[in-house]
């Protein structure tokens, strides 16, 4: 079976002109999708997990290049009016070049942490920064967290595993828990907030919290889905419907992929 129409019973191929594309290592990007949802209702939207490949962030910087390039030109050869990558490892690595590539034809929004908010919320607090080793040693964070260092602490956590974890399910489980408290241990009662610089990770919050006690999170996607509905209302490119199709697709051709990326869409992850 062509791996692109898992979740698609109608068994030929489909091309997905006019929906918005959006597209993450694995299960992460779905924690973005249910803030774009919210937001556009009306829009069609087909999610593309790269979980055959997932997770991105132990990978070198090349690999996670020609991984997210595949699977951007996937979906733009679906014929998708925007493309979305929920995915602040892939962002991190790609966002330049999707840009260069793709953003004279469509809209191209990338992930990056929401330090600036957990800054803004907590000036000169003490911020902690879960991601992907990948995201924390690439240019754009060293950027980001330096644009804002007088404005806030910020405590870089490499989460190595924790991603790859995550797309196994059963978020309940000890290893998880255990996991969890080798990264955060040493932070417990030291800090003002938490980011939650990979979009993996807000399916987690409960069990953050489990570890942290009751410390905010922020993480991207609200903002990523209003920067997407303000770019589509400046192109003039709202779909004007009042319900959008949604489309689940997976890299990984496993009988229960597209349950496991059901079952996390219904989850209660961007609730702050
Ligand atoms: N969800 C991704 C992120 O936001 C990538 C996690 C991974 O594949 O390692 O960084």
């Amino acid at each position: 079976m062509d791996t692109e129409l898992s979740g698609d019973k109608s068994g030929k191929a489909r091309m997905y002109a006019g929906y918005i594309g959006v597209f993450d290592s694995g299960v992460g990007g779905i924690s973005v999708l249910q803030a774009l949802r919210a937001e556009l209702p009306g829009e069609d939207m087909v999610y593309l997990g790269d979980s055959a490949n997932a997770p991105y962030g132990e990978k070198s910087t090349e690999e996670i290049l020609t991984l997210t390039d595949r699977c951007c030109d996937r979906l733009m050869h679906a014929g998708v009016k925007a493309l979305v990558v929920a995915c602040n490892t892939a962002t991190s690595v790609a966002i330049r070049d999707l840009r260069q590539k793709y953003e004279s034809r469509l809209p191209v929004i990338g992930t990056e942490p929401a330090i600036r908010p957990a800054a803004e919320a907590f000036p000169h607090g003490k911020i902690l920064v879960m991601a992907t080793p990948a995201t924390l040693k690439l240019e754009k964070y060293a950027r980001l967290s330096h644009e804002l260092s007088g404005e806030a602490e910020f405590i870089p956590v490499a989460c190595p595993g924790l991603a790859g974890r995550i797309e196994k399910g059963n978020l309940d489980a000890p290893d998880l828990e255990h996991l969890l408290r080798s990264f955060l241990s040493p932070y417990i009662g030291q800090v003002d907030a938490i980011v939650l610089g990979c979009t993996h990770y807000p399916f987690i919050r409960k069990q953050i919290r489990r570890v942290m006690g009751d410390v905010p999170l922020f993480d991207g996607g609200a903002g990523i889905a209003r920067q997407l509905h303000r770019m589509l209302e400046e192109r003039h490119l709202l779909s004007g419907k009042n319900e959008g199709q949604l489309i689940f697709l997976s890299t990984l051709d496993a009988p229960d992929e597209i349950d496991l990326y059901r079952q996390m869409y219904s989850l209660p992850a961007s609730a702050v």
